[in-house]
């Protein structure tokens, strides 16, 4: 199977964008920062279905990375990721310098919308102010008639749906679900940084929303409750710290104090230094 094509630069992906408007293609972008795992390819397969081309991004962005995360060591595999797509299908790959993003004179920048306030915005307070800026460039550049995001990063998605509406962005947003491991570990770019001993530690996320499920469906009501038992679960695993563990309403992600449905229920945990975070939404 042929890898994909590889552009390096806005110019040559201005150029491509321009053929397939001129006969009418529709295009699907898959914003990623690469280190590519079988939940990205998840929605590289529902881009495939729904658009004629598909644009898969890599860019590890380095305005949605504070200071003391992890930019420098983010896992950067682009040859396997290249390998990975041409078993999943025929798309171009968008793989920017940071340069062509953020020339020397760029200034402009989206203020993320208040839904990036709690959870994440607490403990990464500029993270989704670099997000929603590169987002809007990626849409702006793919010129994309559908985006996919996985739901994941639930709060990720929110953002981009939020911003999308609020600046009438002309594009759909796709949103699939969390792909796991058979064990339940919810696949993430930055699990190959647990050793076999945080993997078992790291378990503790999904489990403790899988049990906090099964509490609702057996009529718990109390948020505030169920956010200490989980946030106990979770140390009680061994996990370092826990940045929360949250009941909350799938579309402001403000705290539900009695849980009415559908909610949310999201967790941050760092185990050794590897920072996860997992969610579940109950409708
Ligand atoms: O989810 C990610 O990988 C990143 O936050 C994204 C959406 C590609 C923006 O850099």
């Amino acid at each position: 199977v042929l890898l994909p094509e590889v552009l390096r630069n806005v110019d040559s992906l201005k150029n491509q964008v321009g053929t397939w408007k001129q006969v009418g293609k529709t295009i699907g972008v898959v914003p990623t920062m690469g280190a590519l795992h079988d939940g990205h390819l998840s929605l590289v397969r529902a881009s495939l279905t729904e658009a004629d081309v598909t644009v898969v991004t890599i860019f590890v962005n380095p305005t949605q990375f504070s200071p003391t995360e992890d930019l420098d060591s983010y896992p950067q595999t682009l040859e396997s990721d290249l390998d990975k797509l041409s078993d999943v299908g025929n798309v171009w790959v968008f793989a920017p310098a940071v340069t062509e993003i953020y020339p020397a004179d760029f200034s402009t920048s989206i203020l993320a919308p208040a839904v990036s306030e709690p959870l994440e915005g607490e403990h990464r307070p500029n993270h989704f102010g670099g997000v929603a800026t590169v987002v809007l460039k990626l849409f702006n550049l793919t010129e994309a008639n559908f985006a996919f995001f996985g739901q994941k990063d639930f709060q990720q998605q929110r953002v981009v749906q939020q911003m999308v509406r609020d600046l009438n962005v002309p594009i759909k947003i796709r949103v699939c679900p969390i792909v796991r491991e058979p064990d339940g570990l919810a696949l993430s770019s930055r699990n190959v940084y647990l050793s076999s001993d945080e993997r078992e530690i790291a378990l503790s996320l999904s489990r403790t929303l899988n049990w906090a499920v099964g509490q609702i469906l057996s009529g718990q009501r109390d948020g505030y409750e169920l956010m200490v038992e989980m946030r106990q679960r979770l140390i009680d695993a061994g996990v370092t710290r826990v940045d929360y563990a949250a009941v909350a309403d799938p579309h402001s992600l403000a705290t539900m104090e009695t849980i009415q449905l559908p909610v949310v229920l999201l967790l941050a945990a760092t185990v050794g230094t590897t920072r996860l975070i997992d969610n579940e939404v109950v409708a």
